[in-house]
């Protein structure tokens, strides 16, 4: 198969809003609010900034640049730079990742979109959000319902190609989530109250930090950049030489960083304006939202409607990009057209995710992991388990095995301001023990 069959971004910007629709998720809307609450505001937030320059930005230019090297996906990558070593195993870990990863991720965007088509009942005045809540994750036909339309939205772009399909809609959507994004956070800024809300998620609070704070940081970083599973390394696979690396790495952490910030700005100040808890966990954006969108009254539906429509998109271009790791996996190694490539992958994904749908009704009774449902069984497994360790053997077998004079000569090629030594140190030492710490902590080791 030659370059031109296997696809490529069509422009820079075509490329930056991809790669920032595919960081840009739940991850930001969902869950750095729920978590920014948990672990006291402010001094959380400083130390994730300093793990995302230090961690998150020399990864991200790492899986690009592994990517346009070898012009192919994760598998590919690793056989095609060690060939005949078990590195390829990172590779199939990352495609084992992306499915897990992908079957709950549809699920929690089902929910957001119910969320989005109901607003009007959900977020009625003196309805009983938790009850909603729980009454609509526990609704069996409703789950596998919505679970199905969202995947079916993510085989329709996917099947469409890189630049026609993956470019093509994030070009469209990016734009309005960053829109409805600043409606929000007016409204919410402006709410009476609101500087109490701001106060706390910007004054740096140590009290609530802990050494769990810094895991569930470092956490945080490789989930919402998208690192960790190759799917920055199939991104860049359909980079062309004369990208710059470093440049287009910068855009998307910062984008990305700016987006989560943002969203911080809406969900805080409405939070306390209606002296509501920030610490409520992952029903932060599903229980307390709606009952802060039902205080303010008949324009808490549309405001309920914009919130709900804009987590759905951010869901909607990182789902993508998950599929796009397995459906790439096949084009790549099983010579699958990308039609039938991504109707098998996204079929089968959406077969996974009937389970964490149903671990909420029929299967409640299955616990997989530390007496977890389904749906944070394959979340921990996922993200605290093969999301590091992924991270960390792509470190090390850039800093390690490859050898970072190859990766910065790759980076380097187009870039205006070049990685140098920096990068080296970040790669051979800084990001490896950092991540193994986590993943210590993550079985559970460290206590
Ligand atoms: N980054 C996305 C978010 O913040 C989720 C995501 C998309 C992801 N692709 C990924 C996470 C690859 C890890 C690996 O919601």
């Amino acid at each position: 198969m030659n370059e031109t069959d296997r696809g490529h971004w069509g422009s820079r910007l075509g490329f930056i809003a991809a790669a920032a629709g595919s960081a840009i998720g739940l991850g930001n809307i969902w869950r750095f609010p729920y978590i920014t609450g948990k672990f006291g505001g402010g001094f959380f937030v400083l130390i994730y900034i300093l793990l995302l320059i230090f961690v998150g930005y020399p990864v991200m230019n790492s899986e690009l640049l592994l990517g346009r090297k070898t012009q192919l996906a994760a598998v590919g990558t690793f056989k095609k730079l060690a060939p005949g070593t078990p590195w390829v195993i990172v590779g199939f870990m990352g495609v084992l990742a992306g499915f897990v990863i992908l079957s709950y991720y549809s699920v929690v965007a089902g929910w957001a979109l119910a969320y989005m088509f109901k607003s009007g009942v959900y977020m009625a005045v003196g309805a009983d959000h938790g009850g909603i809540f729980v009454s609509s994750i526990t609704s069996t036909w409703g789950g596998i319902f919505w679970h199905s339309v969202f995947m079916l939205l993510c085989i329709a772009v996917v099947a469409g190609g890189v630049e026609k399909g993956i470019e093509k809609w994030s070009l469209i959507l990016m734009p309005v989530l960053v829109v409805l994004l600043i409606i929000l956070i007016i409204r919410s800024v402006t709410l009476p109250g609101a500087g109490a809300g701001l106060s706390f998620y910007l004054t740096p609070n140590f009290s609530n930090f802990s050494g769990a704070g810094f895991l569930a940081a470092v956490g945080q970083v490789f989930f919402t950049l998208s690192l960790g599973m190759g799917c920055m390394i199939t991104y860049g696979s359909y980079l062309k030489k004369e990208e710059d690396i470093p440049l287009v790495a910068r855009y998307v952490v910062i984008s990305d960083t700016a987006i989560a910030l943002l969203a911080g700005f809406v969900i805080f100040p409405a939070v306390f304006a209606f002296g509501l808890e920030p610490g409520a966990g992952p029903g932060l954006t599903f229980i307390t939202l709606p009952a802060v969108f039902a205080q303010m009254g008949a324009a808490g539906h549309i405001f309920g409607f914009i919130f709900f429509t804009l987590l759905m998109i951010a869901a909607l271009t990182s789902a993508i990009s998950l599929l796009e790791v397995v459906t790439a996996y096949s084009i790549d190694e099983m010579k699958f057209d990308r039609k039938k490539a991504t109707i098998v992958a996204g079929v089968l994904i959406w077969a996974l995710g009937l389970f964490p749908t149903l671990g909420y009704s029929t299967l409640s009774h299955i616990k997989l992991i530390k007496g977890m449902d389904l749906l944070d069984s394959f979340d921990f497994f996922a993200n605290n388990m093969l999301l590091p360790l992924g991270g960390m053997l792509t470190a090390i077998f850039i800093g390690w095995y490859w050898g970072t004079d190859k990766a910065l000569e790759e980076a380097n090629i187009s870039a205006s301001r070049k990685l140098g030594s920096n990068y080296a140190f970040l790669i051979k030492y800084v990001v490896p023990i950092a991540i193994f710490v986590v993943f210590l902590n993550s079985v559970g080791l460290l206590g």
